[in-house]
This record gives structure tokens, C-alpha cells and sequence, in this order.
């Protein structure tokens, strides 16, 4: 069972007036939830940053006209397919595909991977969010 433990943190008060607004437009409804979120933040960035076994998703916009671009690709994910977990493909017009790529494993197998995606000529866009297996936080 978790223990929940209080403590008293002491801040400017223009520090607190700013927190305040922040945490009101990205619609927290109290400060600890947004305290909690911020520290989750910097674990998270910490087990990637420590090469971690982590998730994320990377997305790809592309136009699939170009041949040697999608067998390019697909090269690439058959050669992580250890870390891809599942892939999702939505045409999204006459020319243009979305890609989305779930991953998981080590931090930086998945940061090569994505960069090798993004890298690639005739990609117009590739979005990486990275995020956690969820084992270490609460
Ligand atoms: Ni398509």
C-alpha cells in the first residue's frame, strides 16, 4: 500500500502566482497532482536518460508515392521489429500516410530507431513522445 506523506514547501510568492497560473491552464485542479506530474516528468526523463526499458510512440507523415521511401522504411522497422510493437497506418489522403509506431524497450534502441525514421528523405514529419513501462512510478 502506498503511504501518502504531507510537507510544507517554501516559495516566492511570485513563484507560487506563477505556478498557480500554470497549473490552472493546463486544467489541474490542485497543486499536488501537478507537483506529482512534474516529478513524474523528470523520473521518466531520468530512465530515459539512463537507457531505461521504456514506451513511447513515434508518428510519420509521408507521402507513400515515393517507392523508395516506404521500402526504406519498412527496412527499418523489420530490423527493430524486437523494440515496434505494433504499427497503425491511416491513409490519410490521395498522397499522404500517417504512421504510428508503438515502442517499447531500451531508451536508446528506440531514440536510434526513431532518428533513423525521421532521417529519412521524403519524410515531412516524425513526432517521437516517450513515456514509461509505468513498473517505477506511482
Ligand atoms: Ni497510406
Amino acid at each position: 500500500m502506498t503511504t501518502l506523506i504531507r510537507f510544507g514547501v517554501s516559495l516566492e510568492k511570485a513563484l507560487l502566482d506563477k505556478f498557480d497560473a500554470l497549473i490552472h491552464e493546463k486544467q489541474y485542479t490542485n497543486r499536488s497532482e501537478a507537483i506529482r506530474d512534474l516529478l513524474r516528468e523528470n523520473l521518466v526523463k531520468k530512465e530515459w536518460e539512463s537507457n531505461k526499458e521504456v514506451t513511447g510512440a513515434i508518428t510519420l507523415a509521408y507521402d507513400h508515392h515515393k517507392r523508395e521511401l516506404v521500402n526504406h522504411l519498412m527496412n527499418v522497422q523489420h530490423d527493430y521489429h524486437d523494440t515496434i510493437i505494433s504499427t497503425q497506418h491511416i491513409h490519410l489522403d490521395h498522397h499522404n500516410c500517417l504512421e504510428v509506431l508503438v515502442v517499447k524497450g531500451k531508451s536508446q534502441n528506440a531514440e536510434t530507431l526513431f532518428h533513423k525514421l525521421k532521417s529519412a528523405k521524403g519524410v515531412k514529419h516524425a513526432g517521437f513522445t516517450i513515456t514509461t513501462t509505468g513498473k517505477n512510478l506511482h
